[in-house]
């Protein structure tokens, strides 16, 4: 399909990647209940893939964010469009994102997150690119460190599609320069 201008990873380096992920947490989080928060929507297929693979207690929260303004560029004026159900004062919380790009979104959230008195907050993202990080994060598990592209497939999208390819892949440019959201 010509949307598709290469695939950066595949499915099963992302299958291997999030068993170790998985396996890493389970060690570290060895005799206590972890709380998985999911941001919406990009992180909910990395979610899923990596609970099956945590062997300590695990509960799921759920958040969505957006920012204001132009779609295409993150402003870092978050608004929260649906919060969690549940308090986590007190619990262990791991935000899991599907890419951490400017920073702009976690850093919110980890400020909003953390007003909340956790027991502790941590960061988990399958995919990281520094390249165009405007606000440092202290990340503390990480997938796979990737370029500045338009990445696309495995939760992340273009115009809302593609999110449920199970592998990542460069946009071709056409899309995006002739047809921007
Ligand atoms: C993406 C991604 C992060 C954010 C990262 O979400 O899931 O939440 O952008 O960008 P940043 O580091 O530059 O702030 P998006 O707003 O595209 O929503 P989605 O998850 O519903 O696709």
């Amino acid at each position: 399909m010509d949307v598709i201008d290469r695939i950066l990873i595949d499915q099963a380096a992302i299958e291997s990647r999030v068993k170790e992920l998985g396996a890493q947490i389970s060690q570290e989080y060895a005799g206590k209940t972890i709380t998985l928060v999911c941001i919406l929507k990009g992180g909910l297929m990395f979610l899923c893939d990596l609970a099956k693979h945590i062997t300590v207690p695990v509960m799921y929260d759920f958040m969505s964010v957006s920012s204001y303004g132009d779609s295409t560029q993150s402003s870092g004026v978050v608004r929260i469009t649906k919060d969690l159900e549940h308090s986590i004062e007190g619990k262990d919380v791991i935000i899991v994102e599907d890419i951490i790009d400017t920073g702009l979104t976690l850093s919110y959230l980890l400020n909003n997150l953390l007003s909340r008195n956790p027991a502790s907050l941590k960061i988990c993202t399958l995919l990281d690119k520094p390249d165009n990080r405007k606000v440092e994060i202290p990340v503390d598990y990480v997938g796979f460190t990737v370029p500045n592209e338009f990445l696309v497939g495995y939760g992340l999208d273009y115009q809302q599609l593609y999110r449920n390819y199970p592998y990542i892949f460069v946009l071709n440019k056409k899309y995006y320069t002739n047809n921007a959201e």
